[in-house]
């Protein structure tokens, strides 16, 4: 028997069917996690743990926490001391910093921030190599970092230690081969025809400013798509070049949207920022209201900056208070959720989701539908900084 006969015999007896089945079954479990996975991580729940980088909260680490109802997102708290150490990754997330005054080495320059600002560490050709200090060692200095995995395979990102920590150095010495184990239709649909009726059919890129084409072949034809490839490449370095690499939370305004009232740092219409994979933003819930009612697809990460409440969400209820990170799982027809205060103080999240919107559309598979407006939308409620 030949070797090419040998393999078709393996594969009849094996049956193509194998991977196709193994397939389903996956999908099966993917789901199942999406229903009964854990969605908060509370605070308490996690020790401070020291790292070559620092003492790191980890909330989100698929390697470590396999009940957490996401499995691709790295979250985790650094408490900087004095400095924290130095290494080299790829960028494509973003740090929001909780408490206390700092500032980031970064490549050389050196970014300062205080709390309520994003750091931005972007895709950047080598990665960035960095290092965080705190600027007062007599307060207390943190941050939180948001990180979608999928994204930074597709950039191969190294992570490569090129400093202790202090901490570390204190605890273990500097062996630097040590490794350590406004509308008040409350009917979403109604709103969202009215707010269509006027749209028009968009407008595709290569239809812009082109005659009309006989066929889709011929207007393929009159575009070189590898000349496009490189315009945008050198767009997109002419952005960066200007791009910001700190969004100061004191200069954002305020929004009030059908879903509440927030703070936009990073968005899929923002082309300024240095980072394009995240969108981000703060969303505040005065005292006795709650945020509109949404349905989404999910893979979302929230940390709760102050106050306590609770989310519903598919009908369950799942209470939530400061330093508290909740997950919005990804399930087949999307959740429906809703945010609540049930404290005595305004609650202030962080929400973080990857910026795939146009590559697998604002509605995915899901929808993405107000089901209720928030009561905040047409009050003159405005946050403090
Ligand atoms: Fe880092």
């Amino acid at each position: 028997m030949s070797g090419i006969e040998r393999i078709k015999e393996k594969s009849r007896e094996q049956g193509t069917d194998a991977v196709y089945e193994t397939i389903i079954n996956m999908r099966k479990e993917f789901h199942e996690k999406q229903k009964s996975g854990k969605i908060v991580v509370r605070a308490e729940d996690r020790e401070w743990e020291l790292s070559r980088q620092g003492f790191v909260r980890w909330y989100l680490v698929p390697i470590r926490y396999k009940d957490n109802v996401l499995q691709d997102w790295y979250v985790f708290m650094l408490n900087i001391k004095k400095h924290s150490g130095r290494h080299r990754h790829q960028g494509g997330l973003c740090i929001f910093i909780v408490e206390g005054k700092g500032g980031t080495e970064v490549d050389g320059e050196f970014i300062e921030w205080e709390a309520g600002d994003l750091v931005l560490l972007p895709v950047k050709p080598g990665g960035i190599e960095h290092k965080h200090f705190n600027s007062d060692p007599n307060k207390a200095c943190r941050w939180i970092a948001f990180m979608y995995f999928p994204l930074w395979d597709h950039v191969a990102s190294e992570f490569t230690q090129l400093e202790l920590s202090q901490e570390f150095v204190g605890e273990f010495g500097s062996r630097d081969d040590f490794i350590m184990d406004k509308v008040k239709n409350k009917s979403g649909s109604k709103y969202f025809e009215e707010l269509y009726k006027d749209l028009k059919e968009p407008i595709t890129e290569i239809d812009k400013g082109k005659q009309s084409f006989k066929s889709r072949r011929e207007k393929l034809m009159s575009i070189n798509f590898y000349g496009e490839t490189m315009k945008l490449r050198d767009r997109q370095r002419l952005q960066m070049k200007n791009a910001i690499w700190l969004v100061k939370g004191k200069d954002l305004p305020w929004e009030h949207n059908p879903h509440g009232v927030m703070r936009w740092y990073l968005h899929e219409a923002m082309d300024d920022t240095a980072v394009r994979t995240l969108n981000f933003y703060i969303q505040e819930i005065p005292k006795n209201s709650r945020s509109g009612k949404l349905r989404y697809q999910g893979n979302a990460v929230i940390y709760i900056i102050q106050g306590k409440g609770y989310t519903v969400m598919d009908g369950v209820k799942y209470e939530w208070k400061a330093d508290d990170v909740i997950q919005l799982p990804l399930r087949r027809d999307g959740v429906i959720f809703q945010h609540f205060n049930s404290g005595d103080i305004p609650v202030r999240f962080v929400f973080c989701e990857p910026n795939l919107l146009h590559a697998t559309m604002v509605d995915r598979g899901s929808g993405f539908d107000q089901i209720e407006i928030s009561p905040d939308f047409d009050k003159d409620y405005i946050p403090g900084d």
